[in-house]
């Protein structure tokens, strides 16, 4: 140690010094580098936390968007179905296998007189209409669709006739799971098509036995003159009433083949405008002596042949007055008029007479049926082929009040070119 110099010790301690000052330097800056590095990571950790919340918040948005637009499009569409449903004209009931209604339609409800209720198996719901529930039913047991078959409701309110189409829906396994059932009320066609059918046979019956007819006219005609022409008092005593028997006989026979004739006879309609109100006031007047005739309501003008109109309304009356003078009563008559709507007009004639047996409501119409000694049975016939060719409809029952009651629709216009029968 003897061999160092102050000098050399001072350059010792100053190179101790320097060492140590190095050492902290370098200390230091690691430090504040790792420190640095430090910081730099928990940046990068929250800008990358923030972009993954953004990221995840779009995201959310976007998923609740296409909810919305999902739900959207779900209310849009059931809108539209529940809108189809109850809009559709024709009746819609589906049915599950095990028999409950899960969709009837309000025209399902207006055609069959429904409750609200639809609560319970579709054959109670569909009891006042077990012919409907029996093409459903038979859908449900076979699996097979039932292609518009007309189905008739006999002897009920509503509608005649019905037309119904059941599909059967099935299940993934190919069961079937339920019946959809679409059905129209086909009245107005049914009647239509009767309408039709009778003027048809009317027309052959016409062309038939109109020239028949018209033969036995002529032989009666020459065979009451020839009668006519006989003097009773030139006769021996005993011949004379064969004269008579001759002459009445001969007489009404002609009137069967006139009548027949009118009946039967194709004749064109003179169409002109008509007042129905006049047409009844005419025919009333008629029977004044006989009857008491009330009238009410409305009457309209139609197109139509005042003349065959009159003879109907002349045939309905006297039927009236007939059956009255029946039970020794004088006859009381109402004849009731009404628009139903724009385009046609009903007139109800009800007298308070003995009514009509039930044979005769089955048979009132048919040429020769009648319940009278004198009747050729050809009045009433004479009456529905009026009214057909104008294209309108004639009904008769029994009023509440036991008399007869004949129901007459006629149309406001006819038809170009005018109708023949
Ligand atoms: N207002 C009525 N009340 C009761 N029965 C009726 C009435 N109108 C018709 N009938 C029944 O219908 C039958 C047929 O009537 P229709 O007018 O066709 O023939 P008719 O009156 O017997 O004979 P015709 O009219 O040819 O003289 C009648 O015989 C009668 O039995
Ligand atoms: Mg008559």
């Amino acid at each position: 140690m003897s061999d160092i110099t102050p000098a050399g010790l001072v350059f010792l301690g100053l190179t101790a010094v320097v060492v140590m000052l190095i050492s902290v330097l370098v200390f230091s800056v690691i430090r504040l580098r790792a420190a640095a590095r430090q910081t730099k990571h928990t940046f990068s950790e929250q800008r990358d936390t923030v972009f993954l919340t953004a990221a995840v918040d779009e995201v959310i948005q976007k998923l609740k968007a296409q909810e919305r637009a999902t739900a959207a499009r779900a209310d849009a569409s059931e809108h539209l179905s529940t809108q189809i449903v109850a809009g559709l004209t024709s009746g819609l009931l589906v049915v599950s296998r095990a028999g409950t209604l899960r969709i009837v339609n309000p025209a399902a409800r207006r055609i069959l007189a429904l409750s609200d209720a639809n609560e319970g198996h579709y054959r109670e719901l569909l009891a006042a209409t077990p012919e409907l529930a029996q093409v459903i039913e038979e859908a449900l047991d076979t699996g097979a669709p039932i292609s518009r078959r007309t189905i008739a409701l006999v002897g009920r309110r509503g509608p005649a006739h019905l037309g119904v189409t059941v599909s059967p829906l099935r299940s993934a396994t190919g069961s079937v799971d339920a019946a959809i059932c679409l059905f129209t009320d086909l009245s107005a066609v049914m009647a239509r098509e009767e309408q039709l059918q009778l003027k048809e046979a009317l027309a052959r019956v016409g062309e038939l036995s109109a020239g028949l007819a018209h033969e036995f006219r002529n032989g009666l005609a020459t065979i009451h003159g020839y009668a006519r022409l006989i003097e009773p008092e030139a006769l021996p005593e005993r011949f004379r009433p064969y004269v008579t028997v001759l002459r009445e006989e001969t007489a009404s026979l002609g009137e069967v083949v006139n009548n027949f004739l009118k009946f039967a006879r194709p004749a064109p309609l003179s169409v002109a405008r008509t007042d129905l109100g006049e047409v009844v006031l005419r025919a009333v007047a008629d029977f004044a002596s006989e009857a008491t005739v009330q009238i009410r309501g409305d009457f309209g003008e139609i197109e139509g042949d005042e003349v065959l109109l009159h003879s109907a309304f002349d045939n309905l009356l006297r039927n009236s007055v007939e059956a009255a003078a029946a039970t020794g009563a004088r006859a009381t008559i109402l004849i009731d008029g009404a628009s139903e709507g724009p385009e046609q007009w009903r007139i109800v004639v009800t007298d308070r007479g003995p009514g009509i047996s039930p044979e005769g409501l089955s048979r009132l119409f048919q040429p020769f049926f009648t319940t009278k000694a004198q009747g050729t049975g050809l009045g009433l016939a004479i009456v529905q082929k009026v009214i057909v060719s104008h294209n309108g409809t004639i009904s008769a029952q029994n009023s509440a009040g036991g008399g007869a009651e004949f129901r007459i629709r006629l149309p406001v216009r006819q038809p170009l070119p005018t109708q023949e029968l």
